[in-house]
């Protein structure tokens, strides 16, 4: 590889049935200050688990076809500089924003490895990347949902491109942790149990975005799709939404973590490729890592979600907006619950989602979902049941946004997002 210098070797740990193992090495590649490439090679003993997952169900897989030979390095399909197992447990636009504040860095400054490794404690998903394969993890204390409005305070320094006061930096790690552009921070509640709090950006002038997030989730959760519990918390005049965090859970005391992968992993595609590739692909990719008994219900409810985003003109429905979960007991991936979706308010009758919904490309209609049924394993008549459920609660939605006290303002800033069925045939 001309003029490439590795650029550092990286422990990756992976967190399986309550505690942290070494899964491999990662080495980084890089030409200037470029990432250019990765290689990944997992441990033998980590092999040797019963209880191994692949890091990367694409590129790195360990059970099924497609394995590859034991003890080899291994780099990214398709030309990715990056595992997308890997760039899952990265930070985003938002968690980069974060850590360049504690680091005193500006914008997009820092190489792909700091990135990496400074994600925080309670990063997505079961990975932990880590300065090598020795390294202990780092102890982070985390933030507690009683600090949201010093938590708050901070996401809007940061935003503003302000220094974050030493009272603040808690947020550091908090803050750190999830993918996505806008502000957030992971909080841990009374119980112990994980929450990622979402708060409203300093550019949301028009409306109040968490409480319609989070009121629409709700409305999703009525119409039968599976959404987690989300609760909203006021501070000041600010709404801070709260959704519980399915990639964690307590059991008998000891908090577990879920390994998580976004669509876009799962397609073994780069961000750039998303809005060439549609519902039906993902659902393909369902029927080949999915689990055999869940394989109906994840498509069902992979159409129910495009159905109701099509309803709500969520047309940010990109692929890191789905994410799949691994199962250790079946050795397969399932459908994540719901997240990350906003109505978007437009005067436009022709209306298109980010995905490919049918046989008329990304055009939000019924009729072209429809025409897609097929590829999600469903038979016409089970399409037309699930447009149906979801149409019955949708076409409530006024009742259920003044159900959970939202004020008449919003509800009407928020109308023309919502469509109806008719104007969709
Ligand atoms: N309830 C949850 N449990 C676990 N992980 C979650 C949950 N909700 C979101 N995530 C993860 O956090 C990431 C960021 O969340 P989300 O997509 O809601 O943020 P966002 O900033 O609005 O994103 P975008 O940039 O797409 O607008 C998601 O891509 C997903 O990986
Ligand atoms: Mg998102």
């Amino acid at each position: 590889m001309a003029r490439t210098t590795p650029e550092k070797t990286l422990g990756v740990f992976i967190h399986l049935d309550g505690d942290f193992v070494p899964a491999g090495l990662l080495t980084l590649y890089k030409q200037q200050a470029e990432l250019l490439t990765s290689r990944f090679s997992y441990g033998l003993r980590y092999l040797d688990r019963p209880n191994a997952a692949p890091v990367d169900p694409v590129s790195l897989a360990i059970h099924g076809q497609d394995v590859p030979e034991r003890g080899s390095e291994i780099f990214p399909v398709e030309g990715l500089t990056l595992f997308g197992g890997i760039r899952d447990a990265a930070p985003d636009g938002w968690g980069r924003r974060v850590i360049e504040s504690r680091l005193h860095a500006p914008l997009n400054s820092l190489p792909e490895s700091v990135y990496l490794m400074e994600a925080g404690s309670e990063r997505a998903g079961a990975l932990d990347i880590r300065p090598s394969i020795q390294s202990p993890a780092k102890v982070g204390h985390g933030a507690n949902i009683q600090s949201l409005e010093y938590l708050l305070q901070a996401a809007e320094r940061i935003e503003a491109g302000l220094p974050v006061p030493t009272n603040l930096e808690d947020f550091f790690d908090a803050g750190s942790s999830m993918g996505g552009m806008r502000p957030k921070a992971t909080v841990h509640d009374a119980n112990g149990d994980l929450w990622l709090a979402k708060f409203p950006a300093t550019t949301d002038t028009l409306m109040d975005v968490p409480l319609i997030e989070a009121t629409t989730m709700r409305l999703a959760g009525e119409a039968g799709l599976n959404v987690p519990t989300v609760r909203t918390e006021e501070i000041g005049h600010k709404t801070v939404m709260l959704i519980r965090r399915f990639d964690r859970f307590l059991q008998e005391g000891v908090m577990h973590r879920r390994h998580m992968v976004s669509a876009l992993t799962l397609l073994g595609c780069h961000e750039s490729e998303s809005p060439h590739r549609s519902y039906g692909d993902i659902a393909n990719r369902i029927r080949r890592y999915g689990i055999t008994e869940w394989i109906v219900a994840d498509q069902e409810e992979l159409f129910g979600r495009m159905v109701f985003n099509i309803f709500v003109t969520n047309d940010d429905d990109h692929l890191r907006n789905h994410a799949f979960l691994w199962d250790g007991h079946d050795h397969g991936w399932r459908l994540s619950p719901l997240y990350d979706v906003m109505p978007r308010p437009m005067l436009a009758r022709e209306r298109n989602l980010h995905l490919g919904v049918g046989a008329q490309g990304r055009l939000a209609t019924i009729d072209n979902a429809l025409s897609a049924y097929a590829r999600f394993g469903l038979t016409r008549v089970r399409a037309d049941e699930i447009v149906d459920q979801v149409w019955r609660i949708v076409r409530q939605w006024r009742t259920y946004f003044e159900g959970y006290d939202v004020p008449d303002v919003e509800i009407e800033k928020i109308a023309s997002a919502f469509q109806h069925i008719d104007d969709l045939r």
